[in-house]
């Protein structure tokens, strides 16, 4: 990636991660990017850098606008390592003295990770910095994601630094929204699914302060993905949403399957659910990636969840996705569960002690079927099915 100028004095200087496919355990078909930006005021301000692995090419694109050493603060809204990464190759090139800008947990955080003793500034909620004509504030975004996540805001271009926030997985030749259009809101979507669901209460919470606070946003540059500056509300529009747990006429049936038995029971159920007129996909963990999957489960109403008995436990697969699920925190939820088994059949108790867990509303306690569903089988999946779209239907 050059750097792009994304408004007078303001560099996007980061770089993008073309094959990435896998980010801690989330699926990114189409790779990333890593942004970082460069300020230019009488003072000059990097905010945040990138992988390690990118830090020589972060340089480069700072070198086409300015002599690294001419960078007089640093800023790191956020101490994981994607964003942080590049620091230790950064401070050595541009002078290890420089001031580095960071919540009070960024000092924390970043001490602890790089065990450097850099010149930290760490600030408080509201504090700001001026560049010159130009003047940053910093807003602490405590567990959004992380402790020491914090927003930068550039008074006078109205423009935030988002860091996770507003971000999506994606590399493309794209770089503004109005480049890519409604194209990015299921990247986006998924992006939120996946790593602020968790921290939907927090979301919300800052929403209602941005909006208290009058605070305006003419752009919003996040850390991943495309910058916001055609329509940063569309963004916030649709986490205001994501944050109420709002869920749509919709349900989700997640299974794996050994011999099929359970397959069928998952497409049964399916179409008893279609019957009643609420959208369903039936999706496999053989076929789906987790991270595919919870972007579904978001937003659906109910949450159907199959596994055959193996050694008396259940699928491994299944096991990993309701971790996943349960760990990311999905409310207001219809949850059932099924399975097909052999002997033992704990499956469906299994899967049912875990929706119970997660507070989802448990409408059936669940259905079982031994060996291969018969024509009676296929039946009792289809009523199930029915049962569980006439409560999404309310
Ligand atoms: Fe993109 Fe929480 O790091």
């Amino acid at each position: 990636m050059k750097p792009i100028q994304v408004a007078e004095g303001i560099y996007s200087v980061g770089a993008v991660d073309w094959n990435i496919s896998d980010f801690h355990g989330y699926s990114t078909n189409m790779g990333s990017t890593y942004n970082a930006f460069l300020i230019l005021d009488e003072k000059t301000a990097l905010v945040d850098t990138v992988r390690k692995e990118f830090a020589d090419q972060l340089l480069d694109n700072i070198s086409k606008i300015i002599d690294p050493k001419k960078i007089d603060y640093v800023i790191s809204n956020h101490t994981e390592m994607d964003h942080s990464g590049g620091l230790p190759r950064v401070m050595h090139k541009i002078g290890e003295d420089k001031p580095l800008y960071c919540s009070k947990m960024g000092l924390k955080n970043l001490s602890h990770h790089f065990q450097q003793k850099w010149n930290y500034k760490a600030v408080e909620n509201g504090e700001e910095l001026s560049l010159g004509k130009k003047t940053l504030t910093f807003l602490e975004t405590k567990m959004l994601h992380w402790p020491d996540s914090m927003f930068t805001y550039l008074n006078e271009d109205k423009i935030l630094f988002s860091s996770d926030a507003f971000g999506q997985h994606y590399a493309g030749p794209e770089m503004f929204d109005d480049q890519i259009g409604d194209a990015i809101m299921p990247h986006a979507k998924k992006y939120y699914a996946n790593i602020l669901l968790l921290y939907a209460a927090k979301t919300k919470k800052l929403l209602e302060s941005v909006k208290e606070q009058g605070l305006v946003f003419d752009m919003i540059c996040p850390d991943h993905g495309i910058i916001w500056r055609k329509n940063p509300g569309k963004i916030i529009d649709a986490y205001a949403k994501w944050s109420s747990h709002e869920a749509e006429k919709k349900a989700v049936v997640i299974y794996d399957t050994m011999w099929h038995s359970t397959e069928v029971m998952a497409e049964s159920i399916a179409k008893g659910i279609a019957e009643e007129g609420v959208h369903v996909r039936p999706l496999s963990l053989k076929k789906w990636h987790r991270s595919d999957i919870m972007t579904e489960v978001m937003d659906s109403k109910a949450v159907v969840i199959g596994s055959p008995t193996l050694n008396n436990n259940l699928f491994p697969s299944v096991i990993d996705f309701l971790t996943y699920m349960k760990g990311l925190k999905p409310k207001n939820k219809i949850g059932v569960a099924f399975g097909s088994y052999g002997w033992s059949g704990e499956a469906v108790k299994f899967i049912n002690n875990e929706l119970e867990a997660m507070k989802f509303e448990i409408i059936d306690p669940g259905l079982k079927i031994q060996y291969v569903p018969d024509q009676n089988g296929v039946d009792a999946g289809f009523n199930l099915g029915k049962k569980i779209g006439k409560a999404v239907n309310g």
